[in-house]
């Protein structure tokens, strides 16, 4: 039983104290317990709130992916934050700031989620100031031209969806919840990211060459983001155990592939991989190899762009520190004027 690696007591008190000479006959009984109703709502499929016990490595694990992706959601903002003022049209730049928009609000919502473990904000924020915190590695890359924003907009979020729409059944409430409405702005991104190439590719060769070289420079990156293989990923079969995760990351870079291949054929792009092929005997198609070296490069923060997204995250949060205070001040007033009313 995986649980039982879970099943782990309080610190021992300091000998000759009053509570280690006192009998604690039901600690043992107690935990088990708890541990048996939180596995019954797991293998049950049902939801475990705030509220309920969990195992300390449940909360854990959770602390650390929820906050990597609300990190990953407000670095993202960047690389499509510096096309707002180059966007083309002032509809192209309508829809890219309510994209951007919606990463920072997907941020909002799962520093919220984060917080209902028991961790602050500030905590998670110091974290990824200070390097400690990862984030999707995916953003450490460049938008070199404007086929950038619709490329990532197609195949980054098309990624991301792959990867979340899954998490609207985590087994954690709050986590769950905040993902239903992220997905469906997920989707929004998606599409406009893939209208906006159809529009390009029907329009100059330059403009067409523009759109491949931008899918030539992220589909890999794409087909990296869902994670390492299943077979060098051990946290993975953990994830799943709990219903935290619900597919493998090399089922969801299968089913990524899969769904792309037919949009790309749509647009009259070519997918940068001569391997990329239909296999009848298993019903996928075949992809070649991922270069891993680069992906933990990057993640280990030897990317192109690691030092200077980290610096515009935290020059912005030394910038918003008088919103942060204002803000509380408004709210101190408001409280104290509402109490008096009351009085
Ligand atoms: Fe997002
Ligand atoms: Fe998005």
């Amino acid at each position: 039983m995986y649980t039982q690696s879970f099943s782990v007591g309080d610190a021992a008190p300091a000998l000759g104290t009053a509570a280690a000479t006192r009998p604690i006959p039901f600690t043992g009984e107690e935990e088990a317990r708890k541990l048996a109703t939180f596995d019954a709502a797991i293998a049950n499929d049902g939801r475990i709130e705030p509220q309920d016990w969990m195992p300390d490595a449940y909360r854990k694990t959770l602390v650390r992916q929820i906050s990597q992706h609300a990190h990953s959601e407000i670095v993202g903002m960047l690389p499509e934050g510096n096309w707002i003022s180059r966007a083309p049209s002032l509809k192209r730049k309508a829809i890219l700031i309510a994209k951007v928009q919606d990463e920072g609000g997907h941020g909002l919502y799962l520093y919220s989620a984060a917080e209902t473990l028991g961790t602050s904000r500030e905590q998670m924020l110091d974290d990824l100031h200070t390097g400690r915190a990862k984030y999707s590695s995916i953003f450490n890359y460049p938008t070199l031209s404007w086929a950038d924003v619709g490329v990532i907009g197609w195949l980054v979020d098309g990624a991301a969806i792959m990867n979340q729409i899954p998490l609207c059944r985590c087994s954690y409430g709050p986590y769950a919840r905040a993902m239903v409405r992220v997905c469906k702005e997920e989707s929004f991104h998606q599409r406009q990211g893939y209208e906006s190439l159809l529009v390009m590719m029907q329009g100059t060769d330059a403009q067409r060459a523009m759109v491949q070289d931008a899918v030539n420079r992220w589909w890999w990156k794409c087909l990296a983001m869902f994670g390492p293989p299943d077979a060098d990923s051990p946290n993975s079969a953990l994830g799943m155990r709990w219903g935290i995760k619900r597919f493998t990351n090399d089922d969801l870079r299968q089913k990524f592939v899969d769904a792309t291949v037919p949009q790309a054929k749509v647009l009259g792009v070519t997918l940068p991989d001569p391997d990329l092929k239909w296999n009848e005997e298993r019903g996928h198609y075949d992809y070649g190899a991922i270069d891993w070296d680069e992906f933990w490069q990057t993640v280990n923060g030897n990317g192109p762009c690691n030092k200077e997204r980290l610096a515009t995250r935290v020059k912005a949060h030394a910038d918003g520190a008088w919103v942060r205070e204002a803000a509380l001040a408004h709210a101190r007033k408001q409280a104290a004027r509402n109490a008096k009313e009351a009085a």
